[in-house]
This record gives C-alpha cells, sequence and structure tokens, in this order.
C-alpha cells in the first residue's frame, strides 16, 4: 500500500520489522503481544461524499444543527481513549479547523485511496503503539458510547485481534455484507458494488465499527490491495486477511437505528429523524412537555428546563436556552434564552435575543438578534424588534418597528410606532425614559430621547427630544368643517 514500505504481498510469517524494533517477538499469526490496554481512536474522515453532491464536506452537514463528525467526536470524549486521530483529505481546511477545538491530532490523507489506506496515515503516529484501536467513521453520527462500550466488552472478553459491530437491516442496499461460514465464523466482508446476487441477499452489514489490535491492524494492512470495482484500498479487506491469517474475530451487534452510514441527502434526512426522537425523548425523560415529538425540532445544543409546555410546530436552534415553565407555540427560536414563565404565542419568530422571565411574545412577533425583553414585557402581533431593550413591563402590542432603541420600565408603545433609525446612511438610537406613554401611530426620527412620564400624542412625528412628562403632539390642528358632506351631496344631485 502507500506507506511503501510493506507494499502488497506481506506473508504472514514474515518478521515484522517495527514489532522487532520494539523489542516484540515476531510471533506466529494469531500470536500478536496482549497489549498494554492502551486505547487509541481512528476517525474516518477524508472520503469525498459524491453521493452528498455538495460544496461542504460530507462529515460536517449538521445533524440536528451540530456537525455530523461532532457526534462520533463526543463518543470517543466519552470513552476512555487516549489518543484520537481523524483522517482528513477531502476539503481537509473545512475539516481539520472545525475540529481544532476537540483536541485531537488530524492527519492528512491525500489522495484518499480508501477507507484501508485511510487508517494507515495514522501508522507512524502509532509506531509504537501496541494497544487496541477503535475506528469509526465520521459519516456513523448515531452510534451510541453504550454500544462500543459493550464492543470493548467482547473485545476484551473474546481476547479478539479484531472485532467488528455487525447488524441486520431490512435493506442492507450499499453496505458491505458479513461472510460467515458453515460455522458461523465470520470470514470476510464483500462490498455491495463487488458483491454477487447472493452476497447481495445477506442482511447482516457491517457498520464500520471496529477494534483492532494495532500491531495486526498496522501489519495486515500491508496485503490490502485495491483488487475491486472501486479501485480503493478496503480497510474492509482486512476481515478476510485476519480470517486466513487464523487472528481471533470477534463481532457484537448493534441497533440498526444506530448505525447507519450517511452517504447521501436522503441518509442525512432518515439519521436526522431518528436523532430528533431521540432528542425529544430525552427532555420528556427530563420533566419537559412535547404534545407531539414527531412535529418538533430541537438541536442537540438546546436546553429546556423542566415543566415546559411544546407545542407541535416549535424549532429550538442553536444554543437556546428555555428556563422552566414557558409555554412555546409553533415558533422558531434560535440561539436565544428564555427566563421562567415565558409564554411565546404562534408564528413568532426569535433570533439571537435575551427574554427575561413572565416575558410573553406573539402571535406574529419578530424579534431579530440583539433583542433584550425585560422582566414581564410584552410583545404582540406584528411586531419587530432589532437590538433594543423593552423595560420591565413594557408593552409593544400591535404592528411596530422598534430597532436601536433603550425602552424603560412600564412603557406604552401605541400600535404602528416605528423608530426611525436610519437615514439611508447610519443608524441611531432611541430612548425611551420609564413610564412614558406612546400614542398610537407615532414615528420617532432617531436620535431622540423621550424623558420618564412624557406622552406623545397619537399620529405624531417626534423630531426632537420630549422632556420628562410633557405632552408632546405634532399634528396639524383637526378643522372640521360643518354640514360639508350634505352640501356636496345636494351639489351633484342638481
Ligand atoms: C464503508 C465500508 C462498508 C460499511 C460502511 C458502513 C469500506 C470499504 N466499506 O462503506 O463495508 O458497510 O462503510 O457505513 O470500508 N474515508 C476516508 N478516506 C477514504 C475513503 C473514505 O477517510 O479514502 C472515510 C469517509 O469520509 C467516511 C468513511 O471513511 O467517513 C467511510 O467511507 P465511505 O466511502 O462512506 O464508505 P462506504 O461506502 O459507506
Ligand atoms: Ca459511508
Amino acid at each position: 500500500m502507500k506507506d511503501g514500505k510493506k507494499k502488497g504481498g506481506h506473508h504472514p510469517s514474515a518478521p515484522r520489522r517495527n514489532s522487532r524494533k520494539r523489542g516484540i517477538a515476531a510471533g506466529k499469526p494469531g500470536e500478536f503481544p496482549r497489549p498494554s490496554g492502551e486505547r487509541a481512536a481512528i476517525v474516518l474522515a477524508a472520503g469525498q461524499g459524491k453521493r452528498m453532491k455538495s460544496k461542504r464536506a460530507k462529515v460536517l452537514h449538521p445533524l440536528a444543527g451540530v456537525p455530523m463528525l461532532f457526534y462520533v467526536l463526543d463518543l470517543v470524549k466519552r470513552l476512555e481513549i487516549q489518543r484520537t486521530f481523524v483522517i482528513i483529505g477531502h476539503r481537509a481546511e473545512q475539516v481539520s479547523e472545525a475540529v481544532s477545538s476537540w483536541g485531537v491530532t488530524s492527519l492528512l490523507q491525500d489522495p484518499p485511496l480508501g477507507t484501508g489506506h485511510a487508517v494507515l496515515q495514522a501508522k507512524k503516529a502509532l509506531e509504537d503503539f501496541s494497544g487496541s484501536v477503535l475506528i469509526l467513521s465520521g459519516d456513523t453520527p448515531l452510534l451510541r458510547p453504550e454500544t462500543v462500550q459493550r464492543l470493548w466488552e467482547v473485545h476484551q472478553k473474546e481476547r479478539a485481534t479484531m472485532t467488528l459491530l455487525t447488524t441486520r437491516l431490512a435493506n442492507p442496499h450499499g453496505y458491505g455484507r458479513i461472510l460467515r461460514k458453515k460455522n458461523g465464523a465470520i470470514s470476510r466482508i464483500v462490498e455491495e458494488k463487488d458483491a454477487t446476487p447472493a452476497e447481495r441477499s445477506i442482511q447482516e452489514i457491517n457498520t464500520g465499527v471496529y477494534i483492532i489490535e494495532a500491531p495486526f491492524l498496522f501489519d495486515g494492512l500491508g496485503e490490502v490491495q485495491p483488487n475491486n470495482q472501486q479501485k480503493e484500498y478496503y480497510l474492509t479487506d482486512l476481515i478476510g486477511i485476519a480470517a486466513r491469517r487464523g487472528e481471533r474475530l470477534a463481532g457484537a451487534a448493534a441497533d440498526p437505528d444506530e448505525v447507519i452510514g450517511v452517504n447521501s441527502r436522503a441518509d442525512l434526512a432518515t439519521a436526522e429523524g431518528t436523532l430528533r426522537k431521540r432528542i425529544a425523548a430525552r427532555w420528556m425523560a427530563e420533566g419537559v412537555t412535547i404534545l407531539d415529538p414527531s412535529h418538533v425540532r430541537i438541536d442537540a445544543s438546546v436546553e429546556i428546563g423542566r415543566d415546559v409546555v411544546i407545542h407541535p410546530g416549535v424549532a429550538l436552534e442553536g444554543k437556546t436556552k428555555i428556563g422552566e415553565d414557558c409555554v412555546l407555540h409553533a415558533c422558531r427560536i434560535e440561539n436565544s434564552r428564555l427566563g421562567e414563565h415565558v409564554v411565546v404565542k404562534d408564528y413568532s419568530v426569535i433570533e439571537e435575543s435575551e427574554i427575561e422571565s413572565g416575558a410573553s411574545i406573539g402571535p406574529f412577533a419578530h424579534l431579530r438578534p440583539g433583542t433584550v425583553l425585560r422582566k414581564g414585557a410584552k410583545v404582540g402581533n406584528f411586531v419587530e424588534i432589532k437590538k433594543s431593550e423593552l423595560g420591565e413591563g413594557s408593552k409593544a402590542n400591535h404592528l411596530s418597528y422598534i430597532g436601536d432603541a433603550v425602552i424603560g420600565k412600564e412603557v406604552n408603545i401605541g400600535a404602528g410606532t416605528i423608530t426611525c433609525n436610519y437615514d439611508g446612511e447610519k443608524k441611531y438610537q432611541t430612548i425611551i425614559e420609564d413610564e412614558v406613554f406612546i400614542g398610537s401611530d407615532t414615528q420617532l426620527v432617531a436620535p431622540v430621547r423621550v424623558g420618564a412620564g412624557a406622552l406623545i400624542a397619537a399620529g405624531s412625528t417626534i423630531t426632537r427630544d420630549v422632556p420628562p412628562e410633557a405632552l408632546a403632539i405634532s399634528r396639524i390642528r383637526q378643522e372640521n368643517k360643518e354640514g360639508w358632506v350634505r352640501r356636496r351631496r345636494k351639489k351633484r344631485a342638481e
């Protein structure tokens, strides 16, 4: 294979160079040294993901709002693993940047020549490692730590050289099939593209999750050749090699739901569905009421307090945090924090906002980034707020635009109020102090300040500061022309 030193055809009984260097007797097949118990993980994430037809690296496609690869890295983090390598290749920069905060080592596979070739990229880094290597794919995000833990147990109990996670699928299309001997022992894996029709009818598949003793892993990979439909170095060929060499092979079965390999957008949607159900189930177990779990969308990164009630059509995204006893009707909340007892009525959108306890929002409200609603504030239908604070107990109940404003306590913003915050070049601030009453259909031309307790008459255009407790009125005085309509009617009739 590509690493040069052990190109193909390595005979099992030939001395193993590396083993010798480490002072480990180059044993006969099946006699690799029992390891120190050290554990490493290799996560494969270099593939192109052709079937996604995407500009984005496949493993960075989000599932429940989080890149698919992060689920795999999180799983590794939960297990006792000393060293983790991520094999990157396709869109390597994107992937290496994404994993930079995970404390893993990225290794470049350039060009990606198959899963076996991918694993080989870690050979040098694991030169003096004689423990067990867990191999995972960046495109298998639903795997649970408990399942991998079980795989370790089987691996240890069976004193296996290689243990693989398999499952049975009603529709095994696209996966490598597990071939077994008459006595039930695993003999080989055949990929979909290389399988005969009879082999394709096998429902037991390879999940792409393995634990392999390091000395055998890197030695065996030396034998792998790209003699297949895809002209790739298949990691799966290692199973046949192990079987031929008489190495101990073990298997453990997984729940079909958790081993889906995401290769296409359709797989992505399937995985998303499974994950969403899992997330909803978790929050229900934590004391959240979800009226219809199949019609809510809760990102993996969201936190929800107890006794929150979630109606159908709710989407909670990003780093959103919902306090206890909130009631959420159909709405979308993104990267926002809600205190306790907040009510969000239907068809509201809340983005990057902070909502304090007891506030009420909607229906049909739009809170844009930088909105702060203090305790008990109320925002009603067709109100848009951006980068503004609405003070404790203040209300904007109907049809308003509030941008770049600081609004004090107990302020009433009448229907149709608009902060004119933009002159075509710059944005300006509106300040409304405590207990101000803004009459309906008022325009506040910023920059402008309305002093505490002031009252603005309906229909005013406010261009100058209003002193505290003043009445501001800026509209043409009304004139009533008595009998005018009667006179017009008479005129027309003549
Ligand atoms: C692979 C297995 C198949 C198994 C399935 C489970 C092989 C040959 N086949 O098939 O038996 O049933 O996973 O989901 O291993 N990758 C690299 N470098 C490469 C090629 C791939 O890092 O050169 C990575 C990919 O990014 C991906 C993983 O390896 O995360 C699996 O590759 P993929 O092409 O998806 O393999 P499958 O065809 O799904
Ligand atoms: Ca795959």
